[in-house]
This record gives C-alpha cells, structure tokens and sequence, in this order.
C-alpha cells in the first residue's frame, strides 16, 4: 500500500475516527506494540505515521517507509523513542504531544509523592497480608509534606511547573532547577537552585526533564549521594533518567528513604530487585492516563497528520521542521 496513514496501536475511539475520516488508506496494529518486523512491514508506503512510545522510530524505519512518508506523530510529550535528526534528514516532519497532559502527569506525579512520603501502597500491602494490626502512635509513620517539607522539581517546564503549583497547594517548600520561561505571579515562591543545590535541599526530588544523553542516568550514584540522607525520589519522565543499579545501592544502604517509579529502564520489563522493596511504589507508566487526556493525546497526533498532509502548519512540531 502507498500514501497510507499507519497505526502502530489501537487509540482511543474517537482518534481512529478522526483516522479515517483524513481519507486516506489506514493500516492499524493492534492493542499491543508491533513487532519490529511488523513495524518495517506496515510503515511500507507510509505517507504518515502515528507512533506510541513504544516503538522505535529510527533510519531503519524511516528507510523502510521509503520517500512518501511525510510526518511521524508520536503520541506522547517525550519523543526520545524517535530520530528526530534522521527523520528531518529526510523531510520527515516529528509531532508530540505537549500541554495536554501536563495536569494528569503532574495529578499522578502527587499521587506517588503522597504514596511514598506517607507509605499508602506499604499500608496496602501490608494490610492485604492479614497481618493483626492495631493504631499506635509510632506505627507507620512517614514524611509531613505540609510541615515545611521541601519538593525539588528538576525539569521546570510545563509538567514541572504543573506539580509545583498542586506542591505549593500542600504547603511543601519548592525548589525546581532554573528555567528561561518568564515566571508568573504564582511562581515567585518557587526557589530556583542548580542541580547539585537542589538535590541537597529536597526531601523529595522529582523528574520531569526529557531523556536526551545530557540527561541519560542523570541520577546516578554521586547525584543519590548529594540528596539528603532518607529523601525520595519520584520518577514519573524516563526510566534512562535514573541509573537503577545506583538506585538500588542507595536503597540498600538508606541513604535513599524511597523511590517511586512509574517508568522504567529498559521499560516494560522492572528489575525484580525492586518488587520486594517496601519503600518502593511502582506503577506501569500510567503518568498520563485520564481518560479524557489519552483521547487528547491521540486526537492532538491526527491533528498534526492531518496539518502536515494538507501543508500547512502542525500544531505542535519538534525541533524545527513543520512542513
Ligand atoms: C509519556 O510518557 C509521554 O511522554 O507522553
């Protein structure tokens, strides 16, 4: 088939509905991510692709698809899964999807804070044993977010910015790496530090930057021996962020209080030396999964098809090139 739009995945209802109504010829997987033969079969031809982050969008299948292929609009915020460069080499304009999940992202990313500093998925699991239990003032106790507790955002763009505003909500002190973005009003009471300062300010340090190989195992053994002895770590931007064998160190020895992660190196597979950790909260890369902003996130990617094949601008290009 040629010109056709290819699918990687299913996506929500009313995006595949916007699929065919571009009119053009559609070739979609299924639920599950397609295998990398199936990837370089079914991008063959491709005028347009809307990928998931799950696949690897790389020369190979960008060679695959051949001259028509005119966009790649991935359906996420980070787009570390596709070659930007290679993909712009050839003409190939590169799509995410950023502002429409910023507030489900940084809900999830309180979430973990919460888990964490007050150990509710721990509760949880410890009340599901069925093990006798009865209150007492020293049980379970964790982190007082609104007792002067410290947040340090590293990454202050729109997600980080999103779960600074709900932090300040809970009265936490918040520190975010500096940024060039005007501050609004709001955000004067976000105290802006270099990373080594941030790291040793927080009680709680959490991700929001991209994975790009600046920030590949951006914490690793000597940025987890900055942090402040028993802080947490959120993890709710790349797995490649965070070293996992230097996590796992500092777990062991309690210099870390606790992670929460809802990505992962080498996702989907977790590294089992993490499942029997009590002071680690795990999720499956659920930072974005409202219902309405993953059929936001969909819609946004048909929305930049639809641009590109058209020739005209797509709303929210990477790096550049727009068509
Ligand atoms: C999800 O991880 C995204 O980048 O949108």
């Amino acid at each position: 088939m040629t010109g056709h739009v290819y699918v990687t995945r299913q996506l929500t209802d009313d995006a595949m509905a916007a699929v065919a109504a571009l009119g053009r010829p559609v070739v979609a997987g299924r639920e599950e991510p397609p295998s990398r033969a199936e990837l370089l079969r079914d991008v063959a031809g491709a005028a347009a692709v809307i990928s998931t982050l799950t696949e690897r969008l790389d020369a190979a299948v960008l060679d695959a698809a051949g001259p028509g292929l005119r966009v790649v609009a991935n359906v996420a915020v980070g787009y570390d899964n596709v070659d930007v460069a290679a993909a712009h080499a050839r003409d190939v304009v590169v799509t995410n999807t950023p502002g429409v999940l910023d507030a489900a992202t940084a809900d999830l990313t309180l979430g973990l804070v919460l888990a964490l500093a007050r150990r509710i998925a721990e509760g949880d699991r410890f009340l599901r044993t069925g093990t006798p239990w009865v209150w007492g003032p020293r049980m379970m106790t964790g982190l007082d977010l609104s007792a002067g507790a410290t947040l340090g955002v590293i990454g202050y763009g729109r997600i980080g910015r999103a779960v600074a505003r709900r932090a300040r909500g809970f009265d936490m002190r918040v520190l975010a790496t500096p940024t060039r973005t005007p501050l609004t009003e709001e955000e004067q009471a976000v105290e802006f530090r270099e990373l080594p300062e941030l790291l040793a300010g927080s009680d709680v340090v959490t991700l929001h930057c991209p994975l790009t190989p600046q920030t590949q195992h951006l914490i690793d053994d000597g940025a987890l021996a900055r942090m402040r002895p028993g802080a947490l770590l959120v993890n709710t931007a790349r797995g490649g962020i965070v070293d996992t064998d230097a996590l796992l160190r500092a777990l062991a020895t309690g210099r870390l209080g606790g992670a929460a992660l809802d990505v992962f190196e080498d996702e989907p597979h977790v590294d089992p030396r993490l499942l029997p950790l009590e002071q680690v909260v795990l999720t499956p890369h659920l930072g974005s999964a409202g219902d309405r902003t993953r059929s936001a996130m969909c819609r946004l990617a048909v929305r930049n098809v639809a641009a590109v094949l058209s020739g005209v601008e797509p709303p929210t290009p990477v790096g550049g090139l727009s068509g």
